[in-house]
């Protein structure tokens, strides 16, 4: 396949590329500072030029506005790139015959649900970041017939920062630390993820795809997992989300289920926990040597 990739500096379009390029693809990655190919998706000249030049069969768009917080205050410059950005894309790709690949969220759900959201639930976003996440999404399927929308939720890995890499970085300089453990999610290997979406492409998969690790957790059982493994003397205390407030509201319970991936590919996500001992296993070393994963 011929693949081309947005956002390919950030954390999941750095391993999306890594596994493309691995399984044989020709794979260009863009991003809007990448000096040798940069490709900014809010400009949709740009992007219909990059399309006829590299002729891909696949667009994977990995770019977006991911500061949550941030998206709270800088709201125009998040619906550009997260809303009005997939559907410049979208419809490129529809004029010029390539499939879509779009990354989306479980923050577009409220997170009052008991039960794992499927992708028929229905969206009620309660961030500024959710919101244009979920009209990126409606602009994606208005754009462009064949399309496959990939919602994920709290990704960490090597190539960004991320909340394990984050907890780490703190827990090494304090004697404690406190976590918020009444919001829960599956926490995601960005490797993981992009073997999983890479698997979507080749079977031609369309629609919406939940694609999460197996299990669940708060940010207090992954911040307390991932001391554990790199085996640091730090104390983690369970702390309500009133006690760490934030300027974007999160969903309190969005876990997502995976359950139409499994039927489609017929492999099963691993659990959080293995994926997490993979990556502090394989960053361990460089984690001892700078401080920093
Ligand atoms: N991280 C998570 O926990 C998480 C959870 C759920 C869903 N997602 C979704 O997963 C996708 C990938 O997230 P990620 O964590 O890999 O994000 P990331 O690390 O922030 O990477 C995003 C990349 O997009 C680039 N970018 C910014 N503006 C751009 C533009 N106008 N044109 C082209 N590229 C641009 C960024 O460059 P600069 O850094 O230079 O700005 C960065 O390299 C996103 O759609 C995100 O919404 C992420």
């Amino acid at each position: 396949m011929n693949v081309l990739i947005t956002g390919v500096q950030g954390l999941l379009g750095h391993e999306v590329a890594h596994v493309c390029a691995g399984a044989g693809d020709t794979v260009t990655g863009t991003d809007v500072r990448l000096p040798s190919i940069p490709l900014n998706i809010t400009d949709p000249v740009a992007i219909r030029a990059a399309l006829v030049s590299l002729r891909p069969d696949w667009l994977v768009n990995c770019a977006a506005y991911t500061n949550v917080d941030g998206c709270e205050t800088d709201r125009e410059a998040a619906w550009e790139l997260n809303a009005r950005a997939p559907g410049h894309l979208a419809r490129a790709c529809e004029e010029l015959g390539v499939k879509l690949l779009h990354i989306s969220t479980d923050y577009v759900f409220n997170g009052t649900r008991e039960a794992p959201y499927t992708e028929t639930d229905e969206a009620d976003p309660v961030s500024v970041y959710g919101k244009t996440k979920y009209a990126g999404e409606v602009a994606v399927r208005e754009g462009i017939e064949h399309y496959l929308i990939v919602r994920t939720q709290w990704l960490f890995g090597p190539h960004g920062k991320n909340f394990v890499s984050t907890i780490l970085n703190l827990a090494k300089d304090r004697d404690r630390i406190s976590v918020v453990n009444d919001q829960w999610g599956s926490p995601t290997y960005s490797k993981d993820l992009a073997r999983a979406i890479r698997l979507l492409m080749e079977r031609g998969a369309s629609g919406i795809y939940h694609v999460c690790n197996r299990g669940h957790a708060t940010w207090y059982d992954l911040a307390k997992k991932a001391i554990e493994l790199v085996d640091l003397p730090t104390e983690v205390v369970p702390i309500p989300t009133t006690e760490y407030p934030l300027p974007a509201p999160r969903p309190a319970r969005s876990i997502l289920s995976t359950k139409r991936f499994v039927e489609a590919t017929g492999k099963l996500m691993p659990a959080w926990q293995i994926s997490l001992g993979h990556y502090i296993k394989e960053y361990l070393f460089e984690y001892r040597k700078t401080g920093l994963v």
